[in-house]
């Protein structure tokens, strides 16, 4: 899948948006600190963080490409690539792997149509990865999908559970 598209970018820090991060700049210490909030801002806006993204957010913060893109690949819940409507994130650590983690991965992966891991459905509807410990472990198999949390899912429960997310 390509990751450019061809038409120019449109900036997000306009109006609204850019409104409220300079509402919230008022309550940090440096212009610094609101890079993970304007990152979020990108990414609700536009479903990925990308390198005209970046350099935007630079821009605004007045700090250089390279720092906005280090923090950007440092953290998982950034996207650096267009990524499904619905992202599910299954943790495959050891103690939910032992209890079955590896199974509900490959039922998201066969269900969603994505087949493999970090790849996006035909129907760009979702996209599967695999993340560390969710801090459930009492709950095998947790999962995420979006900014739902949800726990003790089984490979069979992942067909009803996918139909929730059209
Ligand atoms: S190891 Fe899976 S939630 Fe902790």
């Amino acid at each position: 899948m390509s990751t450019h598209s061809t038409e120019p970018y449109r900036p997000v820090f306009t109006g609204e948006t850019r409104d409220r991060l300079e509402a919230l700049g008022t309550k940090y210490p440096t212009r610094q600190a609101l890079l993970l909030p304007a990152l979020w801002a990108i990414q609700e806006e536009r479903g990925w963080v990308s390198p005209e993204a970046i350099t935007e957010v630079a821009e605004f913060l007045q700090v250089t490409p390279a720092y906005v893109r280090g923090v950007v690949t440092f953290y998982t819940m950034y996207h650096t690539h267009p990524v499904g409507r619905h992202f599910i994130q299954v943790c495959t650590t050891s103690p939910c792997n032992i209890c079955g983690a590896e199974g509900v991965v490959e039922a998201f992966l066969e269900h969603t149509g994505c087949l493999d891991l970090g790849a996006t459905s035909p129907d760009g509807r979702f996209t599967v990865i695999e993340v560390e410990c969710l801090g459930a472990c009492a709950f095998v198999t947790p999962v995420l999908i979006n900014d739902d949390f949800i726990e003790s899912v089984t490979a069979e429960s992942v067909p009803a559970l996918l139909a929730r997310y059209p």
